[in-house]
């Protein structure tokens, strides 16, 4: 999809995963006020995606999709003046078939009314599910929304959520700006660790204008430790992902905001080269240690390395499983210390990691005349 958008990985919030269907306007409102005064708007988290049940489950009589009247009765477009108003972007959802999952009108056959109106609303940002899709092939229901949202006349981010059931690595990139690559995540160390797993396989279609997407972030939702959290959040910045926060944000712990608010990890998923980081090297019992890693801009590397087992241990990653000549060295910065780990590391680079805990790096290879 030629929209000009995606440079990078979307940032904002999403309604699913914390409030479900229990939204409303002052939900949506109170979002954008607080991605404000908690500086998260600042730090790039721009769009605010209403998610499933903001519309009735039937059209109106000139068969246009309504917003639900007693949860949105100020209606879509004045949504949409608010959270301009507060430089922000607005992101809706609608579903590739007859209803949404909780059987809400769906677009199927509606895409080009729907999406003209979307863009009448201003709207900036359309998430499209998956549901009562009636069996009909996703590489036949999700072109013609893409089309529509560019005959809208408004550049609307196009997010396909089609839960990787059909390989949609393999052709939504002509599509949309990002693809589901798996089914929903859920608040815990397992669903987690499992997304990023399948995530990882489709690393080489992702790039600028189109990513791949393991669902939206946990962080904060209270179903993982703190340091779960945080693997969480750096996989998902090393692997180009989305970083759309699902939680309540108008009432943020210090910790779950230290952790969506770390401007180093967000500069790595946001790195203008895009390339989506893999795991490189894993070994150890049960895979419990694992290197994660990808180059950066200028020359740079990502590297993570990930403790998913439950004893604490050293973890190294060697140069070679970098793709590094052997004798370079590397300045190492550590991105959740916010420190240079002295001297640089020549070969390969060691560090303790605590059980479940993913420690995340820049390293930047010192050229000769650099160092000389
Ligand atoms: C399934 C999607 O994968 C979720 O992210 C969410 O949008 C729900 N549907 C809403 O019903």
């Amino acid at each position: 999809i030629k929209n000009g958008l995606a440079d990078t990985p979307q940032m904002g919030w999403n309604s699913w995963n914390f409030f479900a269907c229990n939204i409303n306007e002052t939900v949506i409102k109170e979002t954008a006020d607080a991605l404000i005064s908690t500086g998260l708007a600042k730090l790039g988290y721009i769009y605010v995606n209403i998610d499933d049940c903001w519309s009735e489950t039937e059209r109106d009589s000139k068969g246009q999709l309504v917003h639900d009247p007693k949860t949105f009765p100020s209606g879509i477009k004045a949504l949409s003046n608010y959270v301009h108003s507060k430089g922000l972007k607005l992101g809706i959802y609608s579903d590739a078939g007859a209803f949404t999952c909780q059987v809400r009108a769906g677009s199927l056959f509606h895409e080009y009314d729907d999406a003209a109106l979307f863009a009448s609303w201003g709207v900036d940002y359309l998430k499209y599910d998956n549901c009562f899709n009636l069996g009909i092939k996703p590489e036949k229901r999700y072109p013609p929304m893409r089309d529509a949202l560019n005959a809208s006349g408004r550049a609307i981010f196009y997010s396909i959520c089609e839960w990787g059931e059909d390989d949609p690595a393999s052709w939504a990139g002509k599509v949309g700006n990002s693809w589901r690559t798996t089914e929903d995540i859920n608040d815990t160390w397992a669903s987690m660790t499992a997304i990023a797993d399948i995530n990882d396989k489709w690393a080489p279609y992702a790039g600028p204008g189109g990513w791949n997407d393991p669902d939206m972030l946990e962080v904060g939702n209270g179903g993982m430790t703190y340091t779960e959290y945080r693997a969480h959040f750096s996989i998902w910045a090393l692997m180009k992902a989305p970083l759309l926060v699902g939680c309540d944000v108008r009432n943020m712990t210090a910790e779950t905001f230290e952790i969506l608010s770390n401007e180093e990890v967000i500069a790595v998923n946001q790195d203008r080269l895009g390339v989506q980081g893999r795991k490189v090297h894993v070994y150890g019992h049960d895979n419990c240690y694992q290197v994660w890693a990808g180059p950066l801009s200028g020359n740079r590397l990502t590297v993570a390395l990930w403790n998913r087992c439950s004893k604490p241990s050293t973890i190294t990653a060697k140069w070679d499983a970098l793709g590094l000549d052997s004798s370079t060295s590397v300045s190492v910065r550590d991105l959740w210390k916010h420190e240079f780990v002295l001297p640089n590391s020549v070969g390969s680079f060691s560090a303790h990691v605590d059980s479940h805990s993913c420690e995340m790096y820049i390293f930047t290879p010192q050229t000769a005349t650099a160092s000389e």
